[in-house]
């Protein structure tokens, strides 16, 4: 991995207009002056930096003092699925599209820096914000994070790469304190940002609203000068969270160089007036505002604000909308497929009952900061309407909605007695206590009587496809009597069309699940460990499952989950043969065969796990620690070939303060889910092959 190093021709310039800036001046880069932006100095030609949110697409219009909309009519844009749907496309070609597309809307709406993507871990399925991340694996967040993080910078426009650090609840965001044993801090839940920072060269970092081992998380000086900048060689900006910012001393002292979104007058920001004048007194010292204001700069110079050659972006083109469909289609999980009742054949069905009121309901707007004005949205109504409605009698019932209304259940019912097959629309909404910021979800159970629900239809209609939006939830009540269960996420712009042409057949399913979806929410890790695992205790949440999380839990307990991390579902099959290894000491090249031996062309994600036999440290049962997403035509047989270097290996050594390989030996085991294991080939490293 290298480390990004600004041009030393850039930083003669920053010289220049440091050497001629007052303290004023200086002082006014490194604090917001509206919601949104922060002020240049235009005297000398330093433009004012305009931002966004965020992960899903330019957010609208607002303020500019205030969250209120500014009712706009040109602020439409391309609406991408949730990031978790992004994750679930296990396609780094397909991450870097969905960041150039959203690079270039920012652009196109004038924006310099774009608030994402977030990477924080799912650590509960119970986090309001997982819609928001990249599952519950650092390799995989860090992998599609670090390719969103190329694709959008590539369009001149910075990424704030958020929330470092452990930011993983949503319950008493703004002060609760995290304790994390350092390897976990450094293995998991750093990971995707070491990744962003050193291969994605991310310009911009945000800090998180939580407490770290006592210290705000938007100056602490273990995450942000030792970690970040020193270890990590950081030299782009940090900025806080909205609000995110409590001290001034702190924020000047531990790495803080731009502070946003304090609830205050802009002169009273912890880095304005007092920050000046503690500097005046000989309080503070004057180098350390030059470091912020040169990093500040640093990343104008990087993203071109000075050049004339700067990208101008398009809005809403046809090409845009192609990538969000892309991203919704590949993102699509199909969990469960008996008889293969799926892909439903449009041709040889009369009627279609869609029932749930999830049908019909948009999301884009909602999930608070990473909700976007979507310039359309189809939804699942729309675009099963649009790919078969010339062909099928489609009708739609609501069948539950908020409030529970039985006299919409009959009709439901009626619905599904009449068709020849329903597709049932429920899960999730993206609204405060489910899959929204502020609040964790409370359970993990589907609402507003789904399951009851359920249970009837199937009851008058056993050919039931379900169909869930949002992210994990509880499914035991119905998903052993029902055929088949496709997970959708939030489709964005496309996603009506998109989960229509999975239905029928005409894209096949490759999305893999990010994340674990267990029986019972007892059965994951911070809920099997009771009120101090989560959702804290006296103000400290204890990560008291340590590396354990997610797949890495229920691998290593035995437990066994509703669907494994990984896991996802195809119309057509796939073999492996012929692993070898080549290559030695960690340094090695995993080769094997892989073969579409079914009748449909379709894409296989080969997933890597490495699992230490006999190390002398605690390792995991098992760990993700390469991918490859790989199309195929029936009959195709493709070589495959992943990279494993010494980070495969290695584990986080606090008392050497190093990543280390430990002598061992490893197995190393592919397929298509985490539990799923179609081919393994062993690995010795020996003492001198380090
Ligand atoms: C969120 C950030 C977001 C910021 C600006 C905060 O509340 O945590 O993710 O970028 O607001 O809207």
């Amino acid at each position: 991995m290298s480390v990004c190093r600004a041009e030393p021709g850039v930083e003669k310039r920053i010289d220049a207009l440091l050497g001629q800036m007052t303290l004023d001046e200086k002082i006014l880069l490194v604090h917001g002056d509206s919601y949104f932006s922060a002020a240049g100095v235009s005297r000398l030609g330093i433009p004012a930096r305009v931002m966004s949110d965020g992960p899903h697409g330019v957010r609208e219009e607002t303020g500019p003092h205030n969250w209120n909309s500014q009712n706009r009519a040109d602020d439409y844009v391309t609406a991408l699925p949730v990031a978790s749907c992004l994750a679930a496309t296990w396609n780094v070609d397909l991450a870097r599209q969905a960041g150039e597309m959203l690079g270039r809307e920012a652009r196109a709406r004038g924006r310099d820096i774009l608030l994402m993507p977030g990477m924080n871990i799912v650590r509960t399925p119970l986090g309001g914000r997982n819609f928001e991340y990249l599952g519950e694996d650092p390799l995989l967040a860090g992998a599609i994070a670090t390719a969103q993080v190329q694709g959008l910078q590539s369009q001149d426009v910075a990424a704030s790469i958020k929330h470092f650090a452990l930011n993983e609840q949503e319950n008493q965001r703004m002060s609760i304190n995290v304790e994390v044993d350092e390897r976990a801090l450094r293995e998991i839940y750093l990971l995707p940002f070491e990744m962003c920072v050193r291969d994605g060269k991310a310009l911009t970092v945000m800090g998180a609203y939580n407490k770290f081992r006592g210290q705000h998380a938007c100056h602490n000086d273990y995450l942000l000068n030792q970690i970040l900048k020193n270890e990590w060689g950081f030299t782009g900006l940090v900025m806080s969270d909205w609000g995110g910012t409590h001290d001034t001393r702190q924020a000047a002292l531990n790495g803080l160089d731009l502070e946003m979104g304090t609830e205050k007058p802009y002169e009273q920001y912890f880095l304005s007036r007092a920050y000046r004048d503690a500097i005046e007194r000989g309080e503070l010292p004057t180098a350390g505002l030059d470091d912020k204001a040169r990093r500040n700069l640093r990343v104008m110079f990087q993203t071109k604000m000075f050049e004339p050659d700067r990208k101008t972006g398009t809005l809403n083109t046809p090409d845009n909308r192609r990538v969000a469909r892309r991203v919704a289609e590949e993102g699509i999980v199909l969990l469960k497929n008996d008889s293969d009742v799926l892909p439903l054949d449009g041709t040889k069905l009369k009627t279609i009952a869609v029932i749930g009121e999830n049908a019909t309901r948009p999301h884009a707007a909602g999930g608070f900061s990473s909700g976007v004005k979507a310039f359309r949205e189809i939804t699942p109504l729309e675009g099963i309407v649009q790919v078969v409605g010339k062909q099928v009698n489609v009708i739609h019932s609501p069948g539950y909605r908020k409030g529970a209304d039985p006299s919409l259940e009959a009709l439901a019912l009626e619905a599904a007695r009449k068709a020849d097959v329903v597709i049932f629309c429920g899960g999730l909404a993206k609204e405060a206590g489910f899959d929204s910021e502020t609040r964790d979800r409370s359970d993990m159970k589907m609402p507003w009587g789904q399951d009851d629900l359920i249970r009837k239809i199937i009851g008058v209609n056993p050919r039931t496809v379900v169909v869930l939006q949002g992210t994990i939830m509880d499914v035991e009540a119905w998903a052993d009597a029902v055929p088949a269960i496709v997970h959708m996420w939030y489709g964005g712009s496309e996603g009506g069309v998109a989960l229509a042409n999975v239905l029928f057949g005409k894209v096949n399913p490759s999305g893999k699940l990010p994340m674990t979806f267990p029986r019972r929410l007892a059965d994951s890790p911070p809920h099997a460990l009771g009120a101090k695992a989560y959702p804290g205790v006296d103000g400290t949440v204890n990560y008291a499952e340590g590396l354990l999380v997610g797949y890495r839990w229920f691998d290593t307990k035995r437990i066994e989950p509703r669907f494994p991390f990984g896991h996802g579902l195809s119309y057509t099959s796939f073999a492996y043969a012929n692993a070898t290894i080549t290559g030695s000491g960690t340094d090695i090249e995993l080769s094997f065969d892989l073969t579409n031996t079914g009748s449909v062309a379709g894409a296989e994600v080969a997933q890597v796990y490495v699992r230490p036999v006999d190390s002398p440290v605690e390792r995991l049962t098992q760990e993700l620690k390469a991918f490859r997403k790989v199309s195929l035509a029936p009959g195709e047989t493709k070589r495959v070939s992943v990279k494993l270097d010494s980070r495969a290996f290695a584990h986080y050594d606090p008392a050497a303060k190093a990543w280390v390989v430990a002598p061992s030996r490893f197995d190393i085991a592919v397929g298509g889910s985490s539990r799923g294991a179609r081919l393994s080939a062993t690995h010795s490293i020996e003492p001198s092959s380090r």
